[in-house]
């Protein structure tokens, strides 16, 4: 009997054998075409560090409108997207970049102009920044332009300050059709120079400015009596001379961090003071801070919040292999971002930390929108101006003369701005009060 049920139940496995294989077969070969499209999603990440120069060797898959649409996530400006941390995220191929060709933008310095300088390799154009929960809005240059009508927008801080308001400039005049429109108040050329620079766009009756002030603080002769190595002193709890003037913008972007080392300081006779005295003992880092403190406070202070948006956007690191700016350091080889991870200088995150300190601290008191832009701008090694900044007749830089801390334009500072872009619509929805909650990320 025991062995007729055995066999029974054979027989009855029998009847199901065919369509079991069936669907056997169906889920390996579902499993193998999967693995398919993994395998070579990888294949052409890993793959493409070694196609060389020519224009169009990466297929994203991922960039199918098919595939696009499954993994499609909620939209940031959404009440949902309130959630979503916009500076988390990856840099993914885009066809449809860049948003503006340096050749039809003529506000823009010869120095980021990379592609006329040279540069053979366009990729570095190509990479929209992801954020890993949400889709951010796509920018669109009228609309932003319609939200700066009758505004002032600054940007003060350093030369990559200056990069980011290039940038800006650019993608902004794409959708201006009469260029002559657009123009510097004071007749001044865009070419490098100190002091401040500010355009007006006519058909908005919009200024986008940026002031030089690389410390942000004030830079000037020191007090009497002191050794004479200090040629000038920074006074860390003094606003750079300039401040008056952004002081009632509509909107100010601010940034530091590049100058704050002992090369453009201390060893070049710019000693820290605190009030009357020198202190010439005084870590740069610990001057750094202080001046972030002096910037808050002043913010607080002076700058009134319900009228002009404050932003602050972090440090963006720099990637010399090898060496320095002065001694070799390179990145002229890289054409490809570091997906996943970054290999920066360690001071980067040091940096980063002590502002995110100095912001913890003030969390409370001051309501500044960073912009965290530090850690997916570290994987763009493939960014910089590197040889390629010196203008179309020089031609290429010694190749031990680059430039890893600029970034060419069109390029990475465009993805600053775009997130610059959706935070003030996010902004502005949330102004107008159709948002429940206002979820600030955790500093
Ligand atoms: C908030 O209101 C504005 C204007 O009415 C609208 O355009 C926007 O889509 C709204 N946002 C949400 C999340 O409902
Ligand atoms: C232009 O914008 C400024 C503010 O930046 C404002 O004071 C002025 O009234 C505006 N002019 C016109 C014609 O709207
Ligand atoms: C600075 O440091 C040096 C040596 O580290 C010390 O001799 C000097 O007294 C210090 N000066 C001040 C003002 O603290
Ligand atoms: C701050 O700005 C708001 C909006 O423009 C204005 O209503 C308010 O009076 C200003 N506050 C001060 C102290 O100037
Ligand atoms: C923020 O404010 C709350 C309440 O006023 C206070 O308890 C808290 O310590 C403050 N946090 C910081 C970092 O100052
Ligand atoms: C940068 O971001 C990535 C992905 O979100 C994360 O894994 C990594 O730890 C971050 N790096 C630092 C130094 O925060
Ligand atoms: C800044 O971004 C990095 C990853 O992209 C993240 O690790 C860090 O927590 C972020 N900080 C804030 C305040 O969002």
């Amino acid at each position: 009997m025991v062995f007729m049920d055995f066999f029974k139940k054979i027989k009855c496995l029998r009847l199901f054998e065919p369509s079991l294989a069936i669907m056997g077969f169906l889920v390996v070969a579902g499993c193998v075409i999967f693995s398919f499209f993994l395998l070579d999603y990888k294949a052409v990440i890993k793959g493409s560090r070694f196609l060389g120069q020519s224009d169009r060797p990466l297929r994203w898959k991922l960039d199918e409108p098919g595939v696009e649409k499954r993994i499609r996530k909620i939209d940031f400006l959404s009440d949902e997207g309130s959630r979503c941390n916009v500076f988390e995220g990856d840099w993914v191929w885009d066809d449809s970049y860049p948003l503006y060709q340096s050749k039809d933008c003529s506000l823009l310095d010869e120095g980021f102009r990379c592609s006329e300088n040279g540069r053979p390799d366009s990729f570095y154009t190509k990479w929209r920044w992801q954020p890993k929960d949400c889709e951010l809005p796509r920018f669109d240059a009228k609309i932003m332009l319609e939200k700066l009508r009758n505004k002032r927008l600054v940007f003060a801080g350093d030369s990559i300050g200056r990069n980011q308001w290039e940038s800006l400039l650019c993608m902004l005049s794409s959708v201006v059709p009469h260029k002559d429109s657009i123009y510097e108040v004071n007749g001044n050329p865009i070419t490098k120079h100190k002091g401040f620079l500010v355009f007006k766009f006519k058909d908005y009756n919009c200024t986008v400015e940026y002031y030089r002030a690389p410390f942000l603080v004030l830079q000037s002769r020191p007090p009497g009596g002191v050794a004479s190595k200090v040629r000038t002193t920074l006074k860390l709890d003094q606003m750079d001379w300039s401040s008056w003037k952004w002081r009632d913008a509509d909107l100010i972007v601010f940034n530091t961090g590049h100058w704050w080392n002992n090369e453009k300081t201390t060893r070049g006779g710019c000693y820290f003071q605190e009030g009357s005295e020198v202190k010439m003992n005084m870590t740069v880092e610990a001057a750094y801070k202080r001046s972030l403190q002096t910037v808050l406070n002043w913010i607080h202070r002076e700058v009134n919040t319900s009228k002009t948006q404050v932003f602050f956007r972090t440090y963006a690191p720099v990637h010399f292999r090898g060496g320095d700016w002065n001694n070799g350091g390179h990145c002229h080889l890289e054409t490809l971002p570091e997906l996943g991870s970054s290999l920066v200088p360690s001071n980067t995150w040091d940096k980063y930390d002590i502002f995110r300190n100095v912001f913890l601290a003030y969390s409370n008191k001051s309501d500044v929108e960073v912009l965290n832009v530090t850690n997916m701008t570290s994987r763009r090694k493939d960014g910089h101006s590197s040889l390629y900044y010196l203008g179309p007749v020089v031609g290429p830089a010694p190749v031990n003369r680059q430039d890893c801390s600029h970034w060419c334009l069109p390029g990475v500072p465009d993805a600053w701005n775009e997130l610059l872009y959706a935070v003030l619509l996010k902004r502005e929805n949330l102004q107008l009060g159709n948002l429940t909650t206002i979820n600030r990320h955790e500093f």
